[in-house]
């Protein structure tokens, strides 16, 4: 099917790795130059980094600084424990250009507490991970490197903070990846990995972030996720789940603030209470799965919630005007809430709009209920909804004028008509929607003609 704009935008987060809203924890590395002078040049780390510098391609010679005029703890990126002289605590050489496999010998620098080669033209495989016992960072995410993640992972036994997104990986997610206890952000996100997500996941307690979207992985979603109650964000989406959401999944005493499970093949209900469970959300994206049955009214307790995301699924038959009970989460929701984007597309909702969608608050911006069986008339308190960028109701069975609310969305930049009934004249008011980028009114019964006012 042709994707529609807003369904896209309503889905971007969940084509992306990030999760903005987390706060970004810089450890306190404990680390100095101190001392560096007086170490000899033949130290192994010293030929480690020697190593790396050679295997790599350094186009930009940003490595220019690694000579033997100074001390390799003053070298670009590099820095040096206080305690044990000589000894590299840090390598940091992000989005420098680096190309070709990263040196074996890196996996000598015993004393790395953080490896962060992030946003390179890295390739090749993982570098050997079974002597870093101190390492807490390890960030080599947008390279291209392949292969596996090792098992030997697990001797990184401090590690806090794994981002290696963006990359080639393939195999399965380590089964024994709990053993890294302190792990508290994993990122493994735009991938190729494949098999299920390891149960043993539920032991990371610590866990703050778990981002395993686009890769391939299959199976259900293991239901001891729900006990990791430090999690702040879940990001499974674009893989290839199966299942239902795990009743426990939501059912937690803490705060969680972004849930992606979009783009996979989950069915069933969702939780009735998922709104009660989950009341501080912010961002639900559950879109292009398999769910069916109702909205669950209780979404209309999460007054945090910003961002909804239930298109391209089988929600059917509930949002009819005259069934308070289909609507009721939006009248909850409107009244209190910070909402800003709902997409409802691509289901098999019936009935009309209800008046009620003029509650929606002003700073409501993205409106998506294309591909659907609505009805009727669209409500002229529609235009209430001033705020709007983005309105998509193509591909329903929608009728009536449009003049009573469309010159009133000021902020409009997207606008999708197409494929209903919609009658009467083209509004001259539309003229006056001087932010509008996309402009779809084919496929209706609009009559007379184009009036000038288009052209502004
Ligand atoms: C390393 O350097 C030190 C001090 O300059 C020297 O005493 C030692 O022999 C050197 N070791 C090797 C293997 O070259
Ligand atoms: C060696 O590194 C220093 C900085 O550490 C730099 O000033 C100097 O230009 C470098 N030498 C060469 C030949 O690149
Ligand atoms: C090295 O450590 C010092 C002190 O912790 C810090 O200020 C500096 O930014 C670090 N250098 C690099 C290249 O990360
Ligand atoms: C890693 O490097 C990237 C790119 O330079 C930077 O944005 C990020 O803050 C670094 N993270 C850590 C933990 O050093
Ligand atoms: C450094 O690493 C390389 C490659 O892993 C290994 O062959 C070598 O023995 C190591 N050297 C030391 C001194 O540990
Ligand atoms: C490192 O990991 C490997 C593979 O998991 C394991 O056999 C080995 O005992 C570990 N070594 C250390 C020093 O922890
Ligand atoms: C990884 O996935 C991408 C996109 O799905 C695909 O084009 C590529 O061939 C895959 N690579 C490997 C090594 O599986
Ligand atoms: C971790 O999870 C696995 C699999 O779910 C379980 O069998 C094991 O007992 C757990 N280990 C710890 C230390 O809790
Ligand atoms: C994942 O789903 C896609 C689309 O349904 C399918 O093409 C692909 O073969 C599946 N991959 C796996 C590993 O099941
Ligand atoms: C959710 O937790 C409550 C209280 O712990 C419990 O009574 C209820 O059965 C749980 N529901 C599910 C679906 O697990
Ligand atoms: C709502 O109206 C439709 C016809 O417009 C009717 O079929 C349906 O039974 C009504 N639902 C309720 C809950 O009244
Ligand atoms: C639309 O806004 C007007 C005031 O601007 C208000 O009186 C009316 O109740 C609103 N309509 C709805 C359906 O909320």
């Amino acid at each position: 099917m042709d994707r529609d704009e807003v369904l896209m935008a309503a889905n971007q987060p969940a084509k992306l790795a990030v999760i903005a809203i987390l706060p970004f924890l810089l450890l306190s590395y404990g680390v100095s130059n101190a001392g560096c002078s007086t170490i000899p040049d033949n130290s192994t780390d010293v030929l480690s980094l020697l190593d790396f510098k050679h295997a790599i391609t350094d186009t930009t010679g940003a490595l220019n600084s690694w000579n033997s005029s100074v001390s390799h703890c003053l070298w670009k990126g590099v820095n040096c424990s206080l305690k044990h002289p000589g000894r590299v605590t840090e390598l940091s050489l992000g989005g420098l250009g680096l190309a070709c496999p990263i040196s074996p010998s890196i996996g000598n620098l015993t004393f790395l507490e953080t490896l962060n080669l992030t946003s390179n033209s890295l390739s090749g495989e993982l570098p050997p991970l079974t002597r870093f016992h101190r390492l807490q960072n390890l960030l080599l995410a947008h390279n291209s490197l392949q292969g596996d993640i090792p098992d030997a992972i697990t001797n990184c036994s401090k590690l806090n903070y794994l981002d290696l997104s963006g990359n080639y990986l393939t195999g399965e997610i380590p089964r024994n990846i709990d053993l890294l206890t302190d792990l508290s952000f994993l990122y493994l996100s735009v991938n190729n990995l494949t098999g299920m997500i390891p149960p043993s996941l539920k032991n990371l307690s610590q866990l703050e972030a778990l981002v395993l979207n686009n890769n391939q992985l299959t199976g259900t979603i293991p239901d001891g996720l729900g006990q990791l109650l430090n999690l702040l964000g879940l990001n499974l989406g674009a893989n290839n789940l199966s299942g239902r959401i795990p009743g426990t999944l939501f059912n937690r005493s803490s705060p969680l603030y972004y849930v992606d499970l979009s783009f996979n093949m989950l069915g069933d209900t969702l939780p009735s209470d998922i709104g009660d469970t989950l009341p501080h959300i912010q961002s639900l994206y559950l879109g292009y799965n398999m769910f069916e049955g109702n909205i669950p009214a209780s979404l209309g307790n999460a007054s945090e919630l910003t961002k909804l995301d239930l298109s391209s699924n089988d929600f059917i038959n509930k949002l009819e005007a005259n069934d308070t009970h289909g609507w009721e989460f939006i009248d909850t929701l409107s009244n209190s809430s910070s909402l800003q984007e709902l997409a409802l597309g691509q289901n098999q909702f019936q009935g009309a709009i209800p008046n009620s969608i003029g509650k929606l608050r002003p700073a409501f911006q993205l409106l998506g209920l294309g591909y659907n069986d609505f009805t009727g008339a669209v409500p002229n308190s529609i235009g209430n909804i001033t705020g709007l960028t983005a309105l998509e109701l193509r591909s329903n069975n929608l009728n009536g004028p449009i003049d009573g609310w469309v010159g009133k969305l000021k902020h409009l930049q997207r606008l999708y008509l197409s494929a209903n009934n919609f009658s009467g004249s083209i509004p001259s008011s539309i003229g006056s929607l001087s932010k509008l980028q996309y402009l779809h009114l084919n496929e209706n019964k609009f009559e007379g003609p184009i009036p000038p006012s288009l052209g502004n």
